[in-house]
């Protein structure tokens, strides 16, 4: 039995829009496991951005119970969500968000203090570990305006690394990078997974989708169906790639 890492119950959310408000998510009931690399697929305005915080307790819900590890996260105080978030979630995004005055080390080192679960000198070895292991530690002295937007995107992985977190939560994360970038970004989200690492990630894209061993099909704020796949190797992607177009397809995506 794999451990639930988050379980959402019931989960809605609307938004309040000229006296109307339409229901974003509506019920959703989902399990992420640990260990596994969770994608979210679905058209655009899906609800899975949506999906993505409400899980992550970056955004409230209207209705439902999320429980991280047995906590429920929709209850707690701000104060204690936040402190719970930087100590146990990991954030990527299209854009990396990463400070434009802090070299890529600092950005990476700096949200490691802010964790608050290691001491300096422990944060400052584990971020150059990072940026290693992101191959990017040639470029880890420069600003983020100084470097490619891969090398950034890496740094940033590097960054939602930095406090060991339970869960990675990812955005579009290759969204904003081009082939050859993406295909490295991916490579590197696959060895952290290969590592242990629990994934949750956002993508409308089938190649990006390849790397997850489970993906849910969000279709107007509902799970309509989803794919379990073996862990990933690199020979059967394309494989994999026709299996997941095919799935798509039954979903008249
Ligand atoms: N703050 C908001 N206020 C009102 N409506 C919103 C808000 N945020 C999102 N929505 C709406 O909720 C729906 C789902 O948005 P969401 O961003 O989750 O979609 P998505 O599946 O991530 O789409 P995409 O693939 O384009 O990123 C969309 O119709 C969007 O317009
Ligand atoms: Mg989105």
């Amino acid at each position: 039995m794999k451990e639930i890492l988050l379980k959402g119950t019931n989960i809605c959310k609307s938004f309040q829009e000229n006296g109307a408000e339409p229901r974003i998510l509506q019920s959703v009931n989902v399990e992420i496991y640990k260990g596994d690399f969770t994608i979210i697929m679905g058209a655009s305005g899906a609800g899975k951005s949506t999906l993505l915080y409400a899980l992550s307790g970056m955004d409230s819900i209207t209705d439902g119970e999320i429980l991280y590890k047995g906590q429920p996260l929709n209850r707690l105080s701000e104060n204690r969500k936040a402190a719970l978030r930087a100590r146990e979630f990991g954030f990527v995004f299209q854009q990396t968000h990463l400070v434009s005055n802090l070299t890529l080390f600092e950005n990476v080192a700096v949200a490691g203090y802010m964790t608050k679960t290691a001491g300096p000198k422990e944060v400052r070895q584990r971020a150059r570990e990072l940026l290693k292991l992101m191959h990017v530690e040639n470029a880890k002295d420069r600003l983020p305006s100084q470097v490619s937007g891969g090398e950034a995107q890496r740094a940033a992985i590097a960054r939602a690394m930095i406090g060991d977190p339970g869960l990675i939560f990812a955005d579009e994360p290759t969204g904003a990078l081009n082939k050859s970038n993406s295909e490295e970004v991916l490579n590197l989200l696959s060895r952290l997974h290969e590592n242990g690492q629990s994934i949750l990630m956002v993508t409308h894209d089938a190649k990006a989708a390849v790397r997850g061993n489970r993906i849910l099909y969000l279709e107007d704020g509902q799970i309509l169906d989803e794919l379990t796949l073996p862990a990933f190797r690199e020979e059967d992607a394309r494989a994999r790639e026709d299996k997941i177009s095919v799935w798509l397809s039954s979903l008249q995506w």
